[in-house]
Parts: C-alpha cells; structure tokens; sequence
C-alpha cells in the first residue's frame, strides 16, 4: 500500500480506538498522573507569574486539567476523539469549571496564532508519523506568543526492540520507515475493538500498545525538529517510559 493512503487510515483508527476506549477514562485508566509526569506540570507551572491560556494538545479524557485549571489558568484542550472529550466534558462539567473549554481538533489541523502562554501535549505524540512531527512543532510555535512554553513527552526510539518491530513489518508488506511499531497494529487494533471499553484491561499493556500507531523518533531528531521550529529546549528528563521536554519561544 501507498504510504500516504497508509497513514490516512492508520490515523482514522487512531481516532477511532480511543473514540471506542473513550468510556474507560476516569474508570479504569488515566486516573492520575504518573510521577515524573507531575514533577515536570509542576515545573510547566512554574514558568508562569499570573493566570495564563493554556492549550492542552490531545487532551484525551483531561487527566492534566485540572491541575492547570486550579493553578488559577484558562484551559482549552483539543482531541481529534470526540469520545475523549465527552469523557473530558463530563468529568469537568461547565457550570463548574467556566474557563475550561473543549473542541474536536486534531494536532496536524490546530490553527491558533499567537493566543496560549503555554502549551502541554502529553503521550500523544507517539501516535504522530515522522512526516508530520515538524507541521506540529510549527503549529506549536504559531500558538504561542513570544516566551511562551510548551511541554511535550516523547516515546523515544528503543533501538532493539524497534529494530525488530520494523523488520516484521517490512517482511509484512508494510510501507514503514524505522521507530514505527506497527507489525502488530492490525490483529490487536481488530481484537480491541471486538472488546467492550471496559473490558480493554484485559490485554496486557504490551498488546494495548500495539492496538494503536506508534512512531519513535530518535531524540536527536528530535532535538533538530525543535531548533527549525524556533523552539529552544530548556529542560529535559527521562522517565515514566518517556522524555520530558520543556521548551520555549524565543521572546
Ligand atoms: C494516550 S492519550 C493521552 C491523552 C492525554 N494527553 C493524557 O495524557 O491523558 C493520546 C491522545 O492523543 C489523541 N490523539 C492522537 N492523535 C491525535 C491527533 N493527530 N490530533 C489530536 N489528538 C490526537 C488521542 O485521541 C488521545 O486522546
């Protein structure tokens, strides 16, 4: 299959996996944060000097808003899932929290210019092709007004593991380029949507993984795809199976 047409689809399951997941957020999953997930929100929020706009990118079910939101800021998450942000708008209900606001947008398509003081984009970038890494980055950077700082985690490239992963897929047929872990993306996407959201549980963590696109970059691409966008890294960490990057527009 043509590699574009490829993409194209494993995007619309992408959105339809967590669409179907969705009734599964603040039950059995996404609960709260991991550690050094918080540890690095803290010091996002510590950046700031008095209520800000934040953008919460693929904000899934909200699981960070309400630490922004107490924290005395304006919030607005995007998903491209209308399912998460149901879920989303249910847990944080309007009347409740006026300055938390939600809409069904998608990473490659955000169009904001110059109105977030921060940005957060938590363990969704995995889910991103290499093709589209520097759209978004540049999305980023044109919805942050100057100084502002954006927090992303990436799910860097494991070398063993997705050298395998890529090899089994080549053999597959697949149009892949290397840190996409895909080879079993079509059986476990096939069993997880034969589940019910809450039985999902039930694969183990490795499976679940697999029922969903994920792209692993290299860091040092990474790190090269934030300088062309204008984005300075300020601070970054390993843990919680992730890299935590902090990052600023110039001023
Ligand atoms: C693992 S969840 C993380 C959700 C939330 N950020 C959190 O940490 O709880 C990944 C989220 O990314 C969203 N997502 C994946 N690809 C996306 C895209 N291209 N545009 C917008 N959202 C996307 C999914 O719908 C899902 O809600």
């Amino acid at each position: 299959m043509e590699r574009a047409k490829w993409l194209k689809k494993v995007r619309a399951q992408t959105e339809a996996l967590y669409d179907h997941g969705a009734p599964a957020f603040w039950v059995k999953w996404g609960l709260s944060p991991d550690q050094m997930h918080r540890e690095f929100i803290e010091k996002f929020l510590r950046r700031f000097d008095g209520p800000s706009d934040i953008l919460d990118a693929a904000c899934g079910a909200g699981l960070y808003d309400g630490m922004l939101y107490e924290a005395g800021h304006r919030v607005f998450g995007i998903d491209q899932s209308g399912g998460v942000l149901a879920r989303a708008q249910e847990h944080y209900p309007q009347e409740h929290f006026p300055g938390l606001r939600y809409a069904k947008i998608g990473l490659q398509e955000m169009d904001f210019q110059t109105v977030y003081d921060g940005i957060i984009c938590m363990d969704a970038m995995e889910h991103i092709c290499t093709e589209e890494w520097p759209v978004i980055l540049a999305n980023f950077h044109k919805a942050l007004r100057p100084g502002g700082v954006l927090y992303v985690t990436v799910d860097a490239q494991k070398l063993d593991e997705d050298g395998k992963a890529y090899e089994r897929a080549k053999l597959m047929g697949l149009p892949v380029v290397f840190g996409e872990v895909v080879d079993e993306l079509e059986a476990a996407y096939a069993e997880a949507m034969a589940l019910e959201a809450l039985e999902l549980n039930t694969l183990s963590y490795e499976r679940l993984d697999h029922t969903v696109y994920h792209f692993h970059p290299p860091m040092e691409q990474v790190r090269l795809w934030y300088d062309q966008a204008g984005l300075a890294i300020e601070e970054e960490g390993t843990g919680d199976d992730y890299v935590h990057v902090l990052a600023r527009k110039s001023s």
